[in-house]
């Protein structure tokens, strides 16, 4: 049985705005506050895991142990089938440069790394979201979300970040940086997990 939200206030531990307003967003019907992470000038603890919820763990115990609020944490990435699941949870290090992050340098490596092994296509991948949602008595509850599709080549698309350009989410023709971001969010990874996590939690 999911352990229901019955507090004021929801902690989410990330420092990325988009996120936020996405979860500030889908919580509004039910009048919870919602705060980040930056506002409370939390520290970013390091994800040493191997898996999308053990690193989701991570943040979200430490927010919540930091505050004495319940936090919610994310890990996402994209696991492409033909790679092996690559780069799965070092999505966001095959875009680290040194000097910030560059995910065309990451999706020319997907690509490239496709091409070398001759993968036939459609090169199908996932993308996945991993939401914990922490309380500080150290109960936790986890929510998943999957969009399931294929990878393009040449990049299309100006909106959305990361691996955007170059994913078609299954059922459509464009790519979720030709998608509307409202559009995008319905039917994301992460917009899927946050919808489980209303349902489990506030439902
Ligand atoms: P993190 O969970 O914030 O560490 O992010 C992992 C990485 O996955 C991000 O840096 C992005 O590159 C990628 N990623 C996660 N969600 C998305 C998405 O919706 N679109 C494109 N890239 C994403």
């Amino acid at each position: 049985m999911t352990r229901k939200f019955s507090d004021n206030t929801l902690l989410v531990a990330t420092h990325n705005a988009g996120k936020l307003e996405e979860v500030a967003h889908l919580l509004k019907p039910f009048g919870v506050k919602v705060v980040g992470a930056a506002s409370l000038e939390l520290p970013e603890p390091d994800e040493t895991e191997d898996t999308f919820v053990g690193n989701a763990r991570i943040k979200a115990r430490a927010a919540a142990r930091a505050t004495g609020l319940p936090a919610l944490s994310d890990d996402s990435g994209i696991t492409i089938d033909a790679l092996g699941g690559a780069p799965g949870v070092y999505t966001a290090d095959w875009a680290e440069t040194g000097n910030g992050r560059d995910f065309l340098m990451a999706m020319t490596r997907a690509h490239d790394e496709l091409v070398a092994l001759g993968a036939p296509k459609p090169w199908t991948a996932q993308f996945r979201c991993t939401l914990v949602l922490a309380w500080p008595d150290g109960h936790d509850e986890i929510f998943e979300g999957i969009a399931p599709g294929h990878l393009v080549w040449p990049i299309r698309g100006k909106d959305g970040f990361g691996y955007d350009p170059m994913f078609v989410p299954e059922g459509h023709n464009v790519t979720f940086a030709e998608m509307d971001r409202w559009e995008k969010n319905k039917i994301s990874h992460r917009g899927r997990a946050v919808q489980q996590f209303v349902a489990g939690c506030f439902g």
